[in-house]
Order: structure tokens, then sequence, then C-alpha cells
């Protein structure tokens, strides 16, 4: 089965097997098959966050259900239950139409529902931790269904326990608990700037998500146009005394978070961006031009330029400012 079209980097890899999976229910008896082998899938959701470096040896599974459904609603918060074939920015738009509110900032990242919780997306000074009630989730080593409340998740920057625990669980579906009342999130730079351009004051959530609609378009190159998984490596998390000792030789580096953690998350684009690698080009595999944390196929690169790719600005950062950078997307077939 061919992948190229399956994955946002446009790369080529193949299958050996993939199977579309359109009830839940039917996992346990579809994977107990021959040619699963009792071999956990690896599960391919919209493709947006993963590296092919060299073809899957596992057989693939692609789960097409897409039903949403409001479980309860109060009148000031809601569940709503999506499965985990629904795609996430139809489902933003979907929410924000029936009036709840929360995900607005998320809007536009490209991927499923199901996707979402396992890295725990972000955007704009939200992540969707913060809106997930319970995760479903089948477990192919013990044939179990499972509801992992929130706090199941272990949710953390870009991590959770499906990521720490790759391959244990396919996540099903996912149930949020979005609020109709919601005090906007408006303080992620350039989120602020670009309402107030807009001439916009006190914004309704849908008009948050316009905001957020246009600063990634500007920003991101869309992966219709330009084969990408959005932010290739995670923003890194050092400690506080090594922030504080990069932010006094070089003080336009942006640093988060803190407090009393003992640690500062820095932008992985500032120190890559440093580095000279923007719009930098081996080939086919390429630095976006307006973002140095997205690598790029401009066309016939393979999964293995742009892993290589990757491994030259990472050792770069790494020579210059002493920092390590890990990928945010799924690399298959390599070892980071
Ligand atoms: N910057 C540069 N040069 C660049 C790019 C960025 O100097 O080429 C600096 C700028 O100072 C800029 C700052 O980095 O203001 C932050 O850039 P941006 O707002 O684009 O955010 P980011 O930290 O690079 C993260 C997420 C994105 C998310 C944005 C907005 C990660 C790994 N990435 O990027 O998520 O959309 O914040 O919230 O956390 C993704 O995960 O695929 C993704 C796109």
């Amino acid at each position: 089965v061919p992948l190229q079209s399956r994955n946002t980097f446009g790369v080529p890899a193949r299958a050996r097997l993939l199977a579309e999976v359109d009830d839940a229910s039917t996992l346990s008896a579809l994977l107990a098959r021959d040619e699963f082998s009792g071999r956990s899938p690896l599960v391919l959701g919209g493709g947006s966050n993963l590296l092919f470096v060299d073809d899957p040896t596992r057989p693939l599974l692609v789960l097409t259900g897409r039903d949403v459904r409001v479980l309860a609603d109060d009148g000031e918060r809601a569940t709503v239950r999506a499965d985990a074939g629904v795609q996430w920015h139809g489902f933003v738009l979907d929410t924000l139409a029936r009036g709840f509110a929360g995900l607005e900032n998320l809007t536009l990242i490209p991927g499923t529902v199901g996707a979402a919780p396992i890295q725990n997306i972000g955007a704009y000074g939200v992540e969707v931790c913060e809106f997930v009630h319970a995760v479903e989730a089948f477990e192919p080593a013990t044939g179990q269904t499972h509801r992992l409340g929130r706090a199941d998740c272990r949710f953390a920057y870009r991590d959770s326990v499906f990521k720490q625990q790759p391959d244990r669980y396919i996540v099903t579906a996912v149930e949020f608990d979005l609020p109709r009342l919601h005090v906007p999130v408006l303080d992620y730079a350039g989120l602020g700037d670009e309402l107030a351009t807009m001439g916009i004051d006190r914004p309704t959530p849908r008009q948050v998500a316009d905001a957020v609609i246009a600063i990634r378009r500007r920003k991101l190159p869309d992966p219709a146009m330009l084969g990408n998984a959005g932010s290739f490596f995670k923003n890194p998390i050092v400690p506080s005394a090594q922030a504080d000792a990069l932010l006094a030789e070089h003080p336009t580096l942006p640093a988060f978070g803190g407090g009393d953690t003992g640690h500062r998350k820095l932008s992985a684009g500032w120190l890559i961006d440093a580095c000279g690698w923007k719009g930098h080009r081996d080939g086919d595999a390429g630095v976006a031009a307006s973002h140095a944390l997205v690598l790029v196929n401009h066309g016939s690169a393979s999964g293995r330029q742009l892993f290589d790719l990757a491994r030259r600005i990472a050792d770069s950062v790494n020579l210059r400012f002493g920092v390590a950078l890990e990928p945010e997307p799924r690399v298959i077939g390599e070892h980071w």
C-alpha cells in the first residue's frame, strides 16, 4: 500500500497491510486475524505528525469513524464525544458553531481527533488537555477497552501516556468538556496583536479562531501546497540556570514558563533561525522560509533526506547553544 499521499510530508513509503476500520468495536476481532499475528498495528491519523524514514514493518490501521455527539449539555458546559477519525479542524469549527468554546486557539491544526491527545496538541497558549474529559482506547495486548480520565492520560507539553507508552493504546474516541462561556486566552504573543489589527476588542471564540487561522496561514506552510509536519522540533525545556545564562548572552531569545518549576521552555525556532537555517535547502529537503521550526519537502525529498537535515540542524544548535533538540513528529524506521 503506498503511503505517499497518507503523510503530509509527502515522502514515499509502503506498508504491507493497511486496514481501515469504521466501527472501533470490531478492532478486537480484526487484530486477532492472521495478518496481524498478534502485533500491535501502527495507527495512522491524518499523517501530519510523522516522518517515514523507512517503510513501517508493522501493519497500519486507520480509524475512519466520524461520529460527533453531544453527550451532555447543562446550558453552561457540554460533554462532546468525537470518534478518532474526525478531522480536527472541522471538529473545532463544529463545536464553535454549536456555541461551545475552548478549542478556538487550536483551530487549523492538521490531523484527527484521535491524534490530538497523543501529543497533547497545543497552540497560542492553549493545550488540548485542558478540555479533554476522557479518552476511549483499545488495548491490543489485553483486548480491553478503556476510558482514561484526564489524570490517567498524564498530559504534559506535547506528551501523554499514549506517547510515553507507544502502541499500548489505540485511541478510538475523545470526550471533551467544553464551556459555553469562556474567557478567551489572548496573551500569546501575536494573537492579541492580530485581533487588534482586525479591529476587534472583545472577541467571540469564533473571532479568536479567525485570528489564529490568519496567523497560521501567514506563518506555516500549507501541507497541501508544500509537504511538512508543522513544527519538526519540540521547544526544548532546560534548567532555569541554563536558560538564564543563555538569555544573558542572547536577550531576544524567547523563553516561557519557569516560576518554581526550575525549568524554562526556549524557542527552538529562534535557536534554529540564529544558526542560519531559515529557508535553507538540501535538494528538495528544506527549512521553511517563513518559520525555522518547520521542515519542508519541496517535491521529491525522501524521509531519509529530511531526517539527515534535521540531524544537522540539531547538531548545529547543540554546538552553538548547548541545547539538545528533539523531534516532535513520530519518526518511523529510525532512532533519533
Ligand atoms: N522565531 C524565530 N524565528 C523563526 C520562528 C520563530 O525567531 O523562524 C521566534 C520568534 O521570536 C517567535 C517565536 O520564535 O515569536 C515563537 O514562534 P511561534 O509563535 O511560531 O511559536 P513556536 O514556539 O515556534 C509553537 C508550537 C506550534 C504552535 C505555535 C503557536 C511547538 C513545537 N510548536 O511554535 O505548534 O502553532 O507555538 O502556539 O510547541 C506544531 O506543534 O506542529 C505547531 C505548529
